[in-house]
C-alpha cells in the first residue's frame, strides 16, 4: 500500500479493518452490457489505492456480478491477496436484478439461504465469505430456525461476519437491540437520511459494523452534468425512473442537491461522502462506479474538509420524506 491508501477503520467489533470508501459491484458495473475488461479497471484502482472491502450480491445485475467480481479478483490475488480483502455477498432476493425492477421476490428459507451461500462461493471462487448478509429481510423473517442454519454454517467456515443489508428502521432497531447476533449492517445512509443517526449510533453501540451504501443517494444528491450520454447513464436514468423507492428519493433529493451544491470545500460528491464519514459509527461508505476517475475522486475525499458551518447548511436543508426504501 502506498501513502496514500485510503484509510481504514473497525469493522464495528468484528476484529477487521476496512477502507473507509468500499466498492460496491453492482447495478451497471456488473451488467452484461458493461465490458468486463473496464470493469476490472476499476477493481484494479481500487485494490491499489488501499481499497479491502468489495460489496456485492447474489442477485446483483441479473446475477452476473458475483460471478464477475470472482473472476476479476482470482487474476487479483497474486498482486493483493486473498486474506487481506474483506468479500461481502447477500441470499435472499431471488429477483436478478436489484435495480431497475420495482417488486422484489425474495425467499429466506434456511434451504434457499444456504443454497445461495454455496452458489456465492463457488461464482466468487472462494471458500469463505468474509460478510453474509440478509438481503432486505423483515423482521419476522427472522426465525429461530434459519439463526440456527446460519449458526451452523458459520461453523462450517461458509462465512465470518452475519450481516443484514437493510434499509427499514424496524430491523436496524432489531438488530440493535440483539448485540453479538449480527456483526454487519449495510444500510442506505446519506445526507437525506439524517433520520438514521440514532439508529446508527444504537447499532455502532451494539458493536454492529454499520456500512453505508447509497451515499450519492444513487446519484441524485448530485448536480446534473452535461455530457454525452453512455450506456450506463441510460440504465440509471431508467432505475431512476421505473423504481418506485428510486422515484422518491430523486423527488426528496432536489432542496439537499442544492444545499450540497452550496458547499465549495470539495466537490460534490466528495462533499456526501464527507457527511457521511463525519459520524464516527459509519464504518465505510459503499461507492457505485462505472468510472475510475469518479472512483478516484471519491478516494481522494478528505472528511475534515467539510466545515461546520457547511454541515449546518446540510443539515438545515434536511426535510425528513417518511419513506421506507427497500433494498
Ligand atoms: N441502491 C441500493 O438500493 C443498494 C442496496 C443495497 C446495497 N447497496 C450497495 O451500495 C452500493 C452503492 O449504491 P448505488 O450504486 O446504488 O448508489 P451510489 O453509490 O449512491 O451512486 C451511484 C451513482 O453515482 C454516480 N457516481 C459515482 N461516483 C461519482 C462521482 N465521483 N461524481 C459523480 N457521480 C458519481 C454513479 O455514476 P458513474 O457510474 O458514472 O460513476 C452512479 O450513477 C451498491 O453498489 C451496493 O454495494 C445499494
Amino acid at each position: 500500500m502506498t501513502a496514500t491508501a485510503v484509510p481504514r477503520r473497525p469493522l464495528g467489533d468484528s476484529g477487521l479493518w476496512v477502507s473507509q470508501i468500499a466498492l460496491g459491484c453492482s447495478g451497471f458495473w456488473g451488467h452484461r452490457r458493461f465490458a468486463e475488461a473496464e470493469a476490472e479497471r476499476i477493481v484494479r484502482h481500487a485494490l491499489e489505492r488501499g481499497v479491502n472491502l468489495f460489496d456485492t450480491g447474489h442477485n446483483y445485475s441479473g446475477f452476473n456480478a458475483e460471478p464477475r467480481l470472482g473472476r476479476i479478483l482470482q487474476r487479483a490475488f497474486a498482486a493483493h491477496p486473498r486474506d487481506g480483502l474483506v468479500i461481502s455477498s447477500k441470499a435472499g432476493t431471488l429477483t436478478g436484478q436489484a435495480g431497475v425492477s420495482g417488486a422484489e421476490q425474495r425467499d429466506f428459507s434456511p434451504d434457499n439461504i444456504e443454497r445461495s451461500c454455496a452458489a456465492s462461493l463457488r461464482n466468487l471462487q472462494c471458500d469463505h465469505l468474509d460478510i453474509f448478509q440478509l438481503h432486505g429481510i423483515g423482521v419476522p423473517q427472522i426465525t429461530d430456525e434459519l439463526l440456527t442454519a446460519l449458526d451452523r454454517m458459520r461453523r462450517n467456515g461458509m462465512f465470518r461476519l452475519l450481516g443484514i443489508n437493510t434499509h427499514t428502521a424496524e430491523t436496524m432497531r432489531f438488530m440493535a437491540d440483539r448485540p453479538g447476533a449480527f456483526q454487519v449492517a449495510l444500510i442506505d445512509y446519506n445526507a437525506l437520511q439524517q433520520d438514521r443517526e440514532p439508529l446508527i449510533q444504537a447499532m455502532h453501540a451494539a458493536g454492529i459494523g454499520v456500512l453505508a451504501g447509497t451515499v450519492l443517494a444513487q446519484g441524485h444528491l448530485l448536480p446534473a452534468r452535461p455530457r454525452l450520454p453512455r450506456l450506463a447513464d441510460a440504465w440509471y436514468l431508467a432505475r431512476a425512473w421505473l423504481k418506485p423507492s428510486s422515484r422518491a428519493l430523486m423527488r426528496s433529493a432536489r432542496a439537499m442537491q442544492r444545499a450540497v451544491a452550496t458547499v465549495h470545500s470539495q466537490t460534490p460528491a466528495q462533499t456526501a461522502f464527507a457527511y457521511v464519514l463525519q459520524n464516527p459509527a459509519i464504518a465505510s461508505g459503499v461507492l457505485g462506479t462505472t468510472r475510475v476517475a469518479n472512483l478516484e475522486q471519491i478516494l481522494q475525499t478528505h472528511v475534515a474538509a467539510l466545515q461546520p458551518d457547511e454541515r449546518a447548511r446540510l443539515v438545515a436543508a434536511f426535510a425528513p420524506t417518511g419513506a421506507a426504501h427497500a433494498p
